[in-house]
């Protein structure tokens, strides 16, 4: 067994469910997970009910987050054609807009034309885009990236036609990066058969050959694995209507460490891809003091017993790894050390850091 020590991770694609969700996740738990996964840093996405797309449902949600979270926290703001009106007064509680270009859960959607030129022209350039865009919206993407010249985002990327579009462009240098999951990495159409609703998501599990594409461009083209933890209960996963999307805050790391040791990428690449990078991209701040220690060569099975999210099962139930979060550090503090989360409701920060001025409490 060997200890190895990174730097605090950044996931910049989570679903922590405030307001509306909270049966399934909220900031205290959605946070806890997060650390016991090497999570220092999470983006909360803005499908919730309400969604963040105007400024009184951003501010409240930014209000909750500041007494509970145990990590540091953004939210992002969503695009929604009824409320292209609220960009600008929506960006500085954001730490960047979410735009969904195709169908998955919750309702905001795009999928008119001046609705995504005004995202582009209103919402502030030092601040990103980030886009659900399946198939051939990734072009429509890539294609207001240019006209626009600024950079889009491009979320759980999960087929082979659409990295290599990606490729393409990126090779023209337009200013495009993109996020791969997990579970489209080490999971795939054949596992959705035997997962059953378990395994179902948006994006779906792609093809062999889909998941080979992204394995093929992790060392380049691919900036950051990204968890989409999107938590739903079983009794809903197992209902008449069941809502896509899975967790997956806790196993992200330990399912990475797995493909280092097997050879298919460098422990220096699999930092830059959950840490650096992230941070790179979405203009988030260094967290000096943090660290996460990790104890290496202990397999160990996944189950749903172990799991700190509120929603209580992983899709990689059975599945082995040999890897163990042992502690982790953020600014000095303890707040995660075997199996035990250490950092109380309220310790986290919330990003972007409005201050005082602004009334918001719990902000250090
Ligand atoms: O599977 C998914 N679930 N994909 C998404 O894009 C949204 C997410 C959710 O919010 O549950
Ligand atoms: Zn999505
Ligand atoms: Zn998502």
């Amino acid at each position: 067994m060997t200890t190895i020590t990174l730097p605090g991770l950044a996931d910049v694609h989570t679903h922590l469910r405030v307001p509306g969700g909270e049966h399934k996740e909220d900031f205290a738990t959605g946070t806890a997970a997060a650390l016991a996964g090497g999570v220092t840093t999470v983006l909360a996405m803005p499908n919730t009910t309400p969604p963040l797309s105007t400024p009184e449902a951003l501010n409240a949600a930014r209000s909750t987050a500041a007494g509970a979270i145990r990590c540091d926290v953004g939210l992002f703001a969503g695009a929604s054609p009824e409320r292209v009106d609220h960009l600008e007064a929506l960006a500085p509680g954001a730490v960047a807009l979410k735009i969904y270009l195709n169908d998955t859960f919750g309702p905001l959607r795009v999928e008119d034309l001046p609705t995504l030129r005004a995202c582009f022209r209103r919402w502030p350039r030092e601040k990103l885009i980030a886009m659900h865009a399946e198939r051939q919206s990734v072009a429509v993407g890539i294609g207001l990236a240019a006209a626009y010249s600024r950079p889009v985002h491009f979320c759980h990327i999960s087929r082979r036609e659409e990295i290599e579009l990606i490729a393409d462009a990126k090779m023209q240098g337009l200013p495009v990066t993109c996020e791969v999951t997990p579970h489209h990495l080490f999971l795939d159409e054949r596992d959705a058969r035997r997962l059953g609703t378990r395994g179902d998501m948006r994006p779906v599990l792609g093809s062999p050959d889909d998941v080979a594409a992204l394995w093929e461009h992790l060392g380049e083209t691919i900036d950051c694995i990204a968890t989409d933890h999107a938590p739903h209960t079983l009794a809903e996963k197992a209902g008449s209507n069941p809502p896509p999307g899975v967790p997956g805050l806790e196993t992200s790391l330990l399912l990475m460490l797995g493909a280092v040791e097997a050879g298919r990428l460098s422990l220096e690449r699999l930092e830059a891809l959950m840490a650096h990078n992230p941070r790179r991209i979405f203009g988030l701040p260094e967290q000096p003091g943090t660290h996460v220690e990790v104890e290496l060569g202990v397999p160990a099975t996944l189950s749903d017993a172990e799991v700190v999210s509120k929603c209580g099962w992983t899709p990689f139930a059975g599945m082995t790894v040999s890897a163990r979060v042992r502690r982790v550090v953020l600014r000095g503090q303890v707040v995660y050390q075997d199996g035990r989360v250490c950092a109380p409701p309220g310790s986290g920060r919330l990003l972007p850091s409005l201050g005082r001025d602004a009334g918001e409490s719990g902000e250090q």
